[in-house]
């Protein structure tokens, strides 16, 4: 057997003395593309905010392997260049630093020697014209008045340009319209390879109607209670979560 990409055993997770993942189980192939989905407040950002490294959320019990190594040993710029991608890794303005900047620098990181400065310009602009970006949004400041779909442009540029081999999306307060939503879908499917996979976290199956996911978990009260095709997706936007209520393992 291969080692997965990412691999979550038995998580649990506590934030100022409260529980909030209370054993997470998954893995992700190379390749895939998983959907977490759940109702409010479950957890969903818990779990990225963790694989983010975040401060703030105590792991108490389990592990997370990236690669078969233990990504809580990973510091934060060792995670960017062994290809780990968080998209709210940096979700607040960086007000003087601008896109082209920004990526300029993050390229740098993740490839050290690697990156040619020369060529960086261009593949910068044909980046941003796949996606439909204006040119003049390269000198804006990072985040600094974006709307919410130009945050999500922005998210997906940064992962044409850092070719990550693992993506961590969290859609929470996406707000997209409709065209955004296809671009960004769009942007999101032409990086979709055998060398990428995409933990997609999500509370809207019409997302998932563009972006085909290979697995959808459901996740309830800090766990993740099912797991299934893209079939899942369409029952929970029809019967909503209700009917997964019952299943939630009982009060000790
Ligand atoms: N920093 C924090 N301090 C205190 N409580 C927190 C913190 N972060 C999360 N929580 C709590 O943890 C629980 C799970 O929150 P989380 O943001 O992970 O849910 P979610 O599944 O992402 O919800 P949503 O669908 O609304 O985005 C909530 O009860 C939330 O109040
Ligand atoms: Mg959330």
């Amino acid at each position: 057997m291969t080692t997965p990409l990412l691999e979550i055993k038995n998580l649990h997770v506590t934030i100022e003395g409260k529980e909030i993942l209370k054993g997470i189980n998954l893995a992700l192939e190379k390749g895939q593309v998983h959907a977490l989905m759940g109702p409010n407040g479950s957890g969903k950002s818990t779990l990225s905010n963790v694989l983010m490294g975040h401060p703030k959320y105590q792991v108490t019990g389990g592990e997370v392997l990236y690669q078969g190594r233990d990504l809580a040993s990973l510091k934060t710029d060792v995670r960017a260049r062994a290809g780990l991608f968080l998209a709210f890794q940096y979700p607040t303005a960086i007000p003087g630093v601008s896109v082209v900047n920004f990526l300029r620098t993050a390229m740098k990181s993740r490839f050290g020697e690697a990156f040619q400065p020369k060529e960086f310009r261009k593949e910068f602009k044909a980046a941003m014209a796949q996606l439909g970006i204006e040119e003049s949004f390269a000198t804006r400041y990072v985040n600094d008045g974006f709307s919410g779909g130009e945050k999500k442009r922005h998210e997906v540029l940064q992962m044409a340009l850092l070719k990550p081999e693992l993506a961590v999306l969290d859609e929470t307060d996406s707000g997209l319209d409709i065209d955004a939503l296809r671009v960004v879908a769009e942007g999101i499917n032409r990086l979709r390879g055998p060398q990428l996979g995409i933990l997609l976290i999500t509370h809207y199956q019409r997302l998932l109607s563009y972006v085909e996911p290979d697995v959808v978990h459901v996740m309830m009260d800090g766990q993740i209670i099912q797991s299934g095709g893209k079939e899942l997706a369409h029952e929970l936007e029809a019967k909503g979560y209700a009917p997964y209520e019952t299943e939630k393992a009982p009060a000790p």
